[in-house]
Formats: C-alpha cells, sequence, structure tokens
C-alpha cells in the first residue's frame, strides 16, 4: 500500500491489504480500457455530512424548501424515522429487513404520488437543497468522461434528483448511466407515479439492469470498482460478465462501532465518516497513470 498513502489513513480500514494490494496491481497492470465503475448515488457518491451537517438523500431533497405542503414532509419524515433505523441496524438479516424496505418506499412514494409535483419543481427543489456531491466527485467523474470509462450509477433513490444534482454540481457526461427510480408525468408536465419496478436499497441485486444488455456489452472490462454505503450495494454488479478483479469500497457513515466488522467482512475497504472521495480518487490516479 505504500504507493497509495490514502490507503493508509487511519480512516480507512482494509481486512485483506494483500488481497487490495493485488487487485490494484492488476487493476494497474491492465489499464483503464479494462475498467468499469458501478456506483450508489445516496450517502456514496453524495456526501452523508457536509461540514458535519447532515445532507439530503434523494428523498430528502423533496422535503427540503416551499414547494411540498407541510402534510408531505411531516408524513416523509415520520416514515424516515421509523424506517431508517431499521435500515441500517446490523442486527438485522437483509431477509429480514427486504419486506419493510418494500413498505417504506411503496408508502414514501405514494405519498410524492398525491403531490402532483410538476417536472420543473425537482430542478428548483435540487437548487435549494442541502444534497451535496463529495468532494472530489467533478474531478472522479471528468476522469472517467476523459478515459472512457463506463460508470453505472444504481439508486434506490430518485432518478430526476440524481440527474438535476449531477448537472447543477458537476456535469452529467456520456459514459454515465443512471439506474434508478424515476418519476412519470402526464402530457401536462404532472407527476402521476414512478416508472418501472422499483429499487429499494436491498433488490439491488435483480431488475432492468441485469436483465438488459448493459454488462454484456462492458464484458471485456474485466476489472470493476464497486462503490457503495449500503451491504445492499454490494449486489450492484452481479450481472456483470467475466469479472476478473472487483474491488469493493464501502463508506461507513452512520452506526460505525456497531457496523465495522461486518462491513470490514463485506467490502474491501471501509472508509469511515469521510466527506470526500479522495481514497477512490487515489486508486484511479494510479490506474490512469499506468496509460500507455
Ligand atoms: O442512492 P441509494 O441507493 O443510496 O438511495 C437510497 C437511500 O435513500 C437509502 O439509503 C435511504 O436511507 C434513503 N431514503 C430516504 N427516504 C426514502 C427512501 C429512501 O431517505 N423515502
Ligand atoms: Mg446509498
Amino acid at each position: 500500500m505504500n504507493d497509495i498513502p490514502e490507503l493508509n489513513l487511519p480512516h480507512v480500514r482494509i481486512a485483506h491489504p494483500e488481497h487490495v494490494s493485488e487487485v490494484i496491481q492488476n487493476m494497474i497492470k491492465d489499464g483503464h480500457d479494462k475498467l468499469q465503475v458501478v456506483a450508489d448515488f445516496d450517502r456514496t457518491l453524495s456526501k452523508y455530512t457536509h461540514r458535519g451537517q447532515i445532507c439530503s438523500t434523494c428523498h430528502n431533497v423533496l422535503e427540503e424548501g416551499h414547494v411540498l405542503p407541510d402534510f408531505y414532509k411531516d408524513e416523509a419524515r415520520a416514515l424516515r424515522d421509523h424506517y431508517f433505523p431499521i435500515e441500517t441496524n446490523p442486527k438485522l438479516t437483509v431477509e429480514e429487513k427486504i419486506p419493510v424496505m418494500v413498505e417504506w418506499w411503496t408508502k414514501a412514494h405514494d405519498l410524492l404520488t398525491k403531490c402532483h409535483i410538476k417536472r420543473d419543481d425537482v430542478r428548483k427543489m435540487v437548487e435549494n437543497s442541502t444534497a451535496r456531491l463529495r468532494d472530489g466527485c467533478t474531478w472522479f467523474f471528468d476522469q472517467l468522461q476523459a478515459s472512457e470509462i463506463p460508470l453505472l450509477i444504481f439508486s434506490a433513490g430518485i432518478g430526476d434528483v440524481i440527474i438535476e444534482v449531477i448537472k447543477h454540481q458537476a456535469t452529467l457526461h456520456d459514459n454515465m448511466k443512471v439506474v434508478s427510480n424515476y418519476l412519470e408525468y402526464d402530457e401536462q408536465g404532472q407527476m402521476t407515479g414512478f416508472q418501472g419496478d422499483m429499487i429499494h436499497v436491498y433488490n439491488k441485486n435483480e431488475g432492468a439492469i441485469h436483465d438488459s444488455d448493459y454488462f454484456q456489452n462492458l464484458e471485456h472490462r474485466n476489472n470493476i470498482i464497486l462503490m457503495g454505503d449500503s451491504l445492499g450495494d454490494l449486489h450492484m454488479a452481479d450481472g456483470a460478465v467475466g469479472v476478473q478483479n472487483k474491488l469493493k469500497i464501502g463508506f461507513l457513515n452512520v452506526k460505525v462501532a456497531e457496523s465495522l466488522d461486518l462491513y470490514m467482512k463485506r467490502y474491501d475497504i471501509v472508509i469511515l465518516e469521510d466527506e470526500t472521495l479522495d481514497v477512490v480518487n487515489a486508486i484511479l490516479q494510479k490506474v490512469l497513470q499506468s496509460k500507455q
């Protein structure tokens, strides 16, 4: 790890340093042509805190500002107060959590549908929100674009919000694909519900992206950097084919002491309470430097 000093920082935890070192060396050797990146959005590309203050997730964005009525904000907050501790409880299994998460997303999406928001409202809400991309995210996006490395953003948040956050705070490049829950609108531009099957935190192993030809088309890119903040994110690249080297990077933002052991067992690199993408960027830089 001596050539990537960021990996030796105290908030970076690695259960098997030799394995991580080998995977990174392989990725450097293979270069950017063999690399693809799969990343979660909320609290992975976006911050959990900004200078110590908790930031919005995609869903939280809709509770900020004055666009949506108080009844929406009150009910949405009450749902989160009930369900978020269950989502992040390390003592419950994924199987136990799945039906509860389906219940949360269903109630939250039904509640939003009752508000009949307009297409333009999302842009306004994002502009005035506390959702923040991690420090270094613009560099990360720009470098992936410059080297034509595909980036799949796979989120249980709201696609429309993600697109606006990225456009507002960085650049949405054509090597980026955002798979998420997208709002459905009628001809007057009024929201009528959500498109397609619901994506929640623990069903990222299934759904349209794995059935599509996305991963098939990237078959020659055998090396994957996977980034997430939930244990459900570990399955985002399950549909990938011919994988030779996978580096799983986990951001642990909440219940750190209780969850650390579990995260270190499942993620190759665990980054604790960080507001930046510095560790990921340091690894990416090494891979890009190996460019011929
Ligand atoms: O992008 P990602 O897959 O991380 O988005 C899901 C996140 O959004 C979850 O971690 C969850 O805590 C949060 N969420 C929320 N309000 C909801 C549903 C999900 O804040 N109604
Ligand atoms: Mg997340």
